[in-house]
């Protein structure tokens, strides 16, 4: 019988080891809109990398999972930390678990109805993100911030409804680390 050799993860970067492992960087210039400061967003060459995740090829039947993990590099657009797009579930009443593997940031969830909780994001953090809620990660340190994700196949992501309504946090630098200031 044979033994086969799974995939890996290095749980002290997130890089994920994979045959057919999927990638995908996601660049400054396709987050126009998302930073507050505009003109420090403009000031910034369009191809600088944001962030960029790696996934195991997409599983779509119900009930199957997806697993990935979501790089955010180090810095600021003005005074905001680098962010992701944020996004909620195509369907929106699927979850979803992060797990912080390295860096430090902060998670925003936001419900349809403005409520926001935010953890913070370290290793080893565990982060339930339940359903009907819209969810972004920002790194907040000097370091690479790197997070693990299971996801439902099924669950798909919305990232227009969440960059219409605009996240209600925003996260900004200051002597103490961060602030976080209402938008
Ligand atoms: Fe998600």
């Amino acid at each position: 019988m044979n033994v086969l050799l799974p995939p890996t993860v290095n749980y002290f970067t997130g890089h994920i080891e994979s045959e057919n492992l999927l990638t995908k960087s996601t660049t400054l210039a396709s987050l126009d809109g998302i930073f507050a400061d505009q003109k420090a967003f403009d000031a910034i060459p369009g191809d600088k990398i944001i962030y960029q995740v790696e996934m195991l090829p997409a599983q779509s039947a119900d009930g199957e999972l997806n697993f990935g993990v979501s790089h955010i590099e180090p810095g600021t657009v003005g005074n905001e930390f680098h962010m992701t797009r944020g996004h909620i579930h195509e369907r929106q009443e699927q979850a979803e678990y992060y797990f912080g593997v390295q860096g430090e940031g902060l998670l925003l969830m936001q419900k349809n109805d403005g409520e926001t909780v935010i953890e913070k994001v370290f290793p080893g953090s565990v982060h339930h993100i339940p359903g009907f809620v819209a969810h972004r990660l920002v790194n907040t340190g000097t370091t690479k911030l790197s997070a693990l994700a299971v996801w439902p196949a099924i669950a798909g992501h919305n990232y227009q409804a969440i960059q219409k309504a605009g996240f209600n946090i925003r996260v900004l630098k200051d002597k103490d680390g961060y602030s976080l200031e209402s938008s």
